[in-house]
């Protein structure tokens, strides 16, 4: 898969051990930085993954601060994106397999790094289950249709 991956200054060190081991998975990593330490806005990054993802760029995206709560907020704005803020497995796998999450949210101040790859890793593997689920994800399309103008 084609992932795009980005992260404010609190989600830096977490995307820095996310991005060898998505190519040890045998995945392509766009990175959308940041790329230091240096405080910057999550919202610009949050904006790079969900725009790579909704145009059609990457497949996938996963987006990281430091509670992962700033980004989420940032990348669901942008329309078609489905960004889930998983903070263990079972959140990961239902993610995907109920809501077909396009965008995974993390928090690294709030995960462990042994954590975290799990999630990925359970993430990227689960598939959307459809049916019913689908039904839903057309709701949520429903709502973003009739307030963008
Ligand atoms: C940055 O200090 C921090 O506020 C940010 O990474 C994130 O946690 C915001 O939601």
């Amino acid at each position: 898969m084609k992932i795009a991956i980005g992260s404010d200054h609190g989600g830096f060190p977490l995307k820095e051990v996310i991005k060898p081991f998505l190519i040890k998975q045998g995945h392509e990593v766009v990175d959308f930085g940041t790329d230091t330490m240096d405080s910057c806005d999550y919202p610009i990054y949050g904006e790079l993954v969900g725009e790579a993802v909704s145009f059609g760029d990457c497949d996938r995206g996963i987006a990281i601060c430091g509670t992962g709560l700033g980004i989420s907020m940032a990348v669901n704005k942008v329309p078609g994106i489905r960004g889930a803020l998983c903070t263990n497995e079972f959140m990961a796998e239902m993610s995907r397999e109920h809501n077909d999450a396009n965008v995974l949210v993390l928090g690294a101040r709030v995960l462990g790094e042994g954590l975290a790859l799990r999630i990925v890793k359970i993430w990227l593997e689960t598939e959307f289950a459809g049916d019913r689920h689908q039904r839903r994800i057309d709701g949520i399309t429903a709502i973003e249709k009739k307030y963008l103008k």
